[in-house]
């Protein structure tokens, strides 16, 4: 049977549906409090909610590592697709997402190797990669450097991709993949998701910077891919186009029907932003919508390679633009 780690989140969902689709048996992973509504509306979008039912949903968190003893006692695992993390730019979220991301990690990575689980994919993120010193393109090769510039996100995520190599080392078979910011239809309110969400608000202001953008599907059908092909101890970038974030906040504005942003924000500006609108939010008890963190990734364009991939694999991704035509369909008529 394979395990799939954060089956209740965007990726997981998205997971599920295309292993399920294959005819594969599918432990689905869930906390108490997990809000599987999210994994059924997924399964929506592809017109098969009946497949849903075949998840097997097992209850156990990433941080106990006896809760995921019983599951694997119960149940043959041959494969893992860790997606679990918790993802986030606040501040607050600090000693989380090191204890989610890092030692939640090495305690699957330690699963794995207690129970001999044959293959383990991890889902890593850009934000593991540094960014070369000049103006270059990121690629695989890129190594690690300390900087004030990486957010507490991209410091989890890179934590956790070392205790992959750590089980690498322990004779576990992983490969990691890097996606750039994914999009897809699903979890309006957490991760990516928020970006439809907000999108669909209609966001005036822009900052000068850039990022990479790829298509849910195209994540999960490079993951099984390396899975069933058993491509090892290697890490993918999954990329699909560079845009400015100007450019990525009008292509699902557009499709909202809403304006294309028109206002560029300086550091200064954002600061002040940020200041005040935490001041609302404690008066009208709204989430706020900006994340101190952003100062640090949201100011530069960084572009990314996903040309290893594509030479593996043979591959082509989809255009971002038919992604967000495709994500923004969904968008729930009565959400705001
Ligand atoms: N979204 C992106 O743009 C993006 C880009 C690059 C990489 N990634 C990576 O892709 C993966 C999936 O991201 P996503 O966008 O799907 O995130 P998401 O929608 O926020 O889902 C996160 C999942 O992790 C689960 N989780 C969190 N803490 C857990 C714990 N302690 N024990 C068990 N499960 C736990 C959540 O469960 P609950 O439902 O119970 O909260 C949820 O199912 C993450 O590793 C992320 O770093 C995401």
């Amino acid at each position: 049977m394979i395990l799939v780690t954060g089956a209740s989140g965007l990726l997981g969902s998205h997971l599920c549906y295309h292993l399920l689709k294959e005819g594969k048996n599918v432990i689905g992973l869930k906390r108490k409090d997990s809000r599987l509504q999210n994994t059924k509306e997924i399964f929506s979008f592809y017109n098969e909610e009946k497949l849903f039912e075949n998840i097997v949903w097992e209850e156990g968190d990433i941080l106990d590592y006896f809760s995921l003893q019983e599951i694997m006692k119960k149940h043959a695992v041959t494969e893992i697709y860790h997606c679990a993390a918790l993802v986030s730019f606040e501040r607050k979220d600090e000693h989380n997402l090191f204890k989610i991301n890092i030692e939640g990690t090495a305690n699957m990575v330690n699963l794995a190797v207690d129970f001999n689980v044959g293959k383990f994919c991890h889902v890593s993120s850009i934000a593991a990669l540094s960014q070369p010193d000049k103006n270059d393109v990121v690629t695989e090769k890129v190594v690690w450097k300390s900087s004030p510039m990486h957010t507490n996100y991209s410091i989890s995520k890179y934590g956790a991709e070392r205790e992959v190599w750590r089980g690498m080392e322990e004779g576990l078979n992983v490969v990691v993949v890097n996606p750039s910011l994914i999009i897809g239809p699903g979890c309006w309110n957490q991760s990516s998701g928020m970006l439809i969400s907000n999108a669909k608000k209609g966001i005036k202001f822009y900052s000068p910077g850039g990022t990479g953008l790829v298509d849910v599907r195209d994540v999960v059908k490079v993951m099984i891919s390396l899975m069933e092909k058993n491509i090892f101890g290697e890490r993918f970038i999954l990329n699909s186009e560079n845009l400015w974030f100007k450019e990525i906040l009008t292509l699902p504005q557009l499709e909202f029907g809403n304006k294309e942003p028109g206002i560029k924000i300086s550091k200064f500006i954002f600061r002040l932003g940020y200041r005040a609108e935490r001041i609302m939010c404690i008066f009208n008890g709204k989430k706020p919508r900006l994340a101190k963190e952003f100062v640090k990734s949201g100011f530069e364009k960084v572009d990314y390679s996903s040309k290893k991939i594509i030479d593996k694999l043979n591959f082509s991704f989809i255009s971002v633009k038919q992604s967000f035509q495709w994500t923004c369909k969904f968008f729930p008529s009565d959400k705001r």
